[in-house]
Parts: structure tokens; C-alpha cells; sequence
């Protein structure tokens, strides 16, 4: 036998015994599908075999592909950057695409949509629409007060790096929803902010180019739906996939905030 084929004849039998010696995952899923009239929620439950590597995420794509495929949950980019799969794993609010199935020794995964959001069905929520509406409360867009006399001939502005690099920093958020589901602040209060929204905001209160006062931020977040209602609980910190420093940012603009006089 060649070089080539003891080679093949191995990998095959390696790739034999990792699959003898997978374990059987249990998924606990939460299915409902609130357009459906008369419909209870129910969990129910499925096995998989686990892969070395694998993802909530890839167990989820396996379940639709073999077993169920009315399983409805979001994905888009598989890397933790479109914040599509968030979801409540084992108790706690994180990406699907990120959880290695390793991470629970017993092998039983529980899995439920994220709270605070409209559900669209079993894992899937909008979270869309709750970033939408945050966007137009922080108005998300550089304030400029001569935008009206820009002119297009001119050179394009420099930053200093270090701005820029803040900025990057701020703009990291993938609106996944995770801060959110994990606040307990937004659990009971509908309409307070949270951190992902302090986040977007502390973006323009340190860009220079957005020309908006401490006064007119205040009038925004400036009370208990803002960021005077946040009672440091810290599970936007704790469970924030991209590892945010929320706490840090929400303190930055509470002490911002506190000294901004309101006209
Ligand atoms: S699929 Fe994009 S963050 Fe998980």
C-alpha cells in the first residue's frame, strides 16, 4: 500500500472513532409559532450527535436539515458579527453561532428565544424593530448644524486617531439583543433605553463632528428611561458577546449627564 492510501486509511479510521466516541446531545427547544391560531408553546425535544468544534448554532442547522425543518431561527453570518442568533441558551442570553456545544458537560441544552422581543416564531425574534426604534430615539446620525452648506468640493476632514479608534471601539456593537434580554432595568420597564442604545449614543457624544450639546444629549437620556435608571446590575457587561465595556460607557455619560444643565 502507498504513502497516499495508509494516509487516507488512517484519517478515515480517526474520523470513525471520534464518531463512535461522540456524545448524543439533547435539545430542549421552546417551539411556537405565534401566527398560528390556537397554538400553545411547547418545548420539544431532539438529539444530535456532537462534532469536535460544534456550535449551537450547527446543531440547530443539523435538527432543521434531518429532523424538523419548521424549526425557525435566525442566522446570517456564522462569525458573531450580524447579531442575527441570539438567543437564551442554558439560562443564559448569548449568539448561537459563538456557544460551542462543549461548553455543557451534562449534554443537555435548553434553548429559548431572547425576552423583551416581538416573537416571530420558536427561537426567532424582531429584534429589528426594537433597534430601529432606538436609532430614532438617539437620532443615529452626525448632527451637523451646517450640513445645509456642505461643500462637496472640499476635502474630507481628518480625525485624530485616537478619536477614530474610540469611535471604532463604540461601534463595535453587533445589535444582537443580548444586553437587553440580559438587563433587568428593561426587563421591567419597557421604555428604558439600555445599553446597547447608551453605547450608539456615546458614539456621537465623542465624535466631534456631531455638534449636538451635552444639553440636547441630556434631553434624551437625561432621566429613568435614560441613563439615570440603570441600577449596575451588570448583565449587559456579563453576557455582551462582543465584550463591550458598557458599564464603563454608562458611567461615562451618567457623570456627563449629571452636569449638563438643561436650558
Ligand atoms: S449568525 Fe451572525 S452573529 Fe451569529
Amino acid at each position: 500500500m502507498c504513502g497516499q492510501a495508509v494516509k487516507e486509511k488512517q484519517e478515515t479510521q480517526d474520523k470513525q472513532d471520534i464518531q463512535e466516541r461522540a456524545r448524543t446531545l439533547t435539545f430542549e427547544i421552546l417551539r411556537y409559532n405565534p401566527q398560528v391560531k390556537g397554538e400553545t408553546p411547547k418545548m420539544k425535544t431532539y438529539q444530535v450527535k456532537e462534532a469536535p468544534g460544534m456550535t449551537i448554532f450547527i446543531a440547530l442547522n443539523e435538527i432543521r436539515e434531518y429532523q424538523d425543518p419548521s424549526l425557525q431561527f435566525d442566522f446570517v453570518c456564522r462569525a458573531g458579527i450580524c447579531g442575527s442568533c441570539g438567543m437564551v441558551i442554558n439560562g443564559a442570553p448569548g449568539l448561537a453561532c459563538r456557544t460551542l456545544t462543549a461548553n455543557y458537560p451534562d449534554g443537555v441544552i435548553k434553548l429559548l428565544p431572547l425576552p423583551g422581543f416581538e416573537l416571530i416564531g420558536d427561537l426567532s425574534v424582531n429584534t429589528g424593530k426594537v433597534f430601529r426604534a432606538m436609532s430614532e430615539r438617539v437620532e443615529s446620525w452626525i448632527h451637523d448644524k451646517h450640513a445645509d452648506n456642505v461643500d462637496l468640493d472640499k476635502l474630507e476632514e481628518t480625525m485624530d486617531p485616537d478619536t477614530a479608534d474610540e469611535i471604532y471601539e463604540l461601534e463595535r456593537c453587533v445589535e444582537c439583543g443580548v444586553c437587553l434580554a440580559a438587563c433587568a432595568t428593561k426587563r421591567m420597564r419597557d421604555d428604558f433605553l439600555g445599553a446597547a442604545g447608551f453605547m450608539r449614543l456615546a458614539r456621537y457624544a465623542v465624535d466631534p463632528r456631531d455638534k449636538r450639546s451635552d444639553e440636547e444629549f441630556y434631553d434624551i437620556i437625561g432621566d429613568d428611561d435614560g441613563v439615570f435608571g440603570c441600577m449596575t446590575l451588570l448583565g449587559c457587561e456579563d453576557y455582551c458577546p462582543k465584550d463591550l465595556p458598557h458599564q464603563t460607557r454608562i458611567a461615562y455619560l451618567r457623570r456627563k449627564m449629571a452636569f449638563a444643565k438643561r436650558s
